[in-house]
């Protein structure tokens, strides 16, 4: 049974950690770090665990564990490992963005591998530090990864993706307070959100020129969940653009394309990335849908844990989806 540690498990992706880890068969959870909430019972942040586990949140951090999870805003991954010194046979997983990008990889004399299992599998299975892509990030990519290795991403992409309210973590905010999200809708960012950085890299991994990404993101009225809506310029076929990428997911375990047009909810409380291609004149529409908590994050980083130790990579994310 592989230990592991979760950093920052009070909040949204930490909980979600702790719901998948303590049905996943190969692991046990050593210990769970609080800054605010020591000795306190897990269910007293995660409600939804009562009966699930008798596990307390703790003050001391174990830096034996064979796997560290951290789940901490942007910086703070950096500075706690800082100041906390893991064993050099310790895998580390971090949810942040402070390792994702080549520029910021190598940390500590490790080197982050970008784990996002559809295009680095065989880097993550050999790494032992891994930076767990965005959530936008992970939804984005998928709709566009096969366009980007075949070539045929060099005309300006359009991006419009809605998120739910657990995107923006825990700590309540003004718009994240129900009664301004409630029955509303905005935009925020436009053009510039920190994502479009770690999209960047993985659309040029493949040595092709790419077009230039308008990616406006929004708020939407919901918890949880990103539906991405991408166009570009694409002069093949609907036929060829599903080939594209029906081809390139061959492989993948978590991400379908499918034939239907899809929506939200068949993917909420799963791993999975659903996928549906549209073709209107030149213009191929790509949707594509994840569960931010999920293959957006916390589901995302147990797949790269198995991946990472040898586990199947499905193991522990069998879920099904809140569809009704
Ligand atoms: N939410 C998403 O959908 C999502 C998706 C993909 C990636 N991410 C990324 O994952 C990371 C965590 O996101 P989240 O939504 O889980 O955030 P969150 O709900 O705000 O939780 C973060 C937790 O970190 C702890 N913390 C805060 N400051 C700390 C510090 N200085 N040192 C140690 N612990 C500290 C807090 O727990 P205590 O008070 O118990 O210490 C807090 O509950 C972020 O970098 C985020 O960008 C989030």
């Amino acid at each position: 049974m592989a230990k592991i540690g979760i950093i920052g498990g009070s909040g949204y992706t930490g909980g979600e950690l702790i719901r998948l880890l303590l049905n996943h068969s190969d692991v046990t959870i050593d210990f769970v770090y609080s800054t605010t909430r020591a000795g306190k019972k897990i269910s007293s942040a995660h409600s939804d665990l009562i009966g699930a586990t008798d596990l307390t949140f703790t003050g001391e951090v174990n830096t034996q564990v064979d796997v560290v999870f951290l789940c901490l805003g942007h910086g703070n991954s950096s500075n706690f490992l800082k100041e906390h010194k893991f064993s050099e046979e310790t895998v580390i997983i971090d949810l942040s963005n402070d390792f994702r990008l080549q520029a910021d990889a190598t940390f500590q004399g490790r080197t982050y591998v970008y784990g996002l299992p559809e295009l680095n599998k065989e880097a993550i299975k050999k790494t032992d530090a891994l930076a767990n892509p965005g959530c936008f990030a992970t939804a984005i990519q998928l709709g566009l990864l096969p366009l980007a290795k075949a070539g045929v991403l060099q005309e300006d992409i359009h991006v419009n993706a809605v998120t739910g309210s657990t995107g923006a973590g825990v700590k309540p905010g003004d718009t994240t307070h129900f009664s301004w999200r409630n029955n509303n809708v905005s935009w925020y960012k436009p053009f510039t959100h920190q994502h479009l950085g770690e999209i960047g890299e993985s659309l040029n991994s493949f040595g092709n020129p790419t077009g230039k990404i308008y990616f406006l993101p929004n708020r939407g009225n919901f918890t949880r969940g990103i539906l991405a809506t991408t166009y570009t310029k694409f002069n093949g076929s609907a036929e060829e653009a599903k080939s594209l990428f029906t081809d390139f997911y061959q492989e993948a375990k978590f991400t379908q394309v499918v034939d239907e047009p899809i929506h939200l909810k068949q993917v909420v409380n799963t791993n999975n990335c659903h996928i549906h291609l549209h073709k209107h004149d030149d213009i191929l529409l790509v949707t594509s849908a994840i569960d931010n908590l999920l293959k957006g994050a916390s589901g995302q980083a147990v797949q790269n844990m198995n991946l990472m130790l040898g586990f199947k990579e499905s193991k522990g994310l069998k879920l099904k989806a809140g569809v009704f």
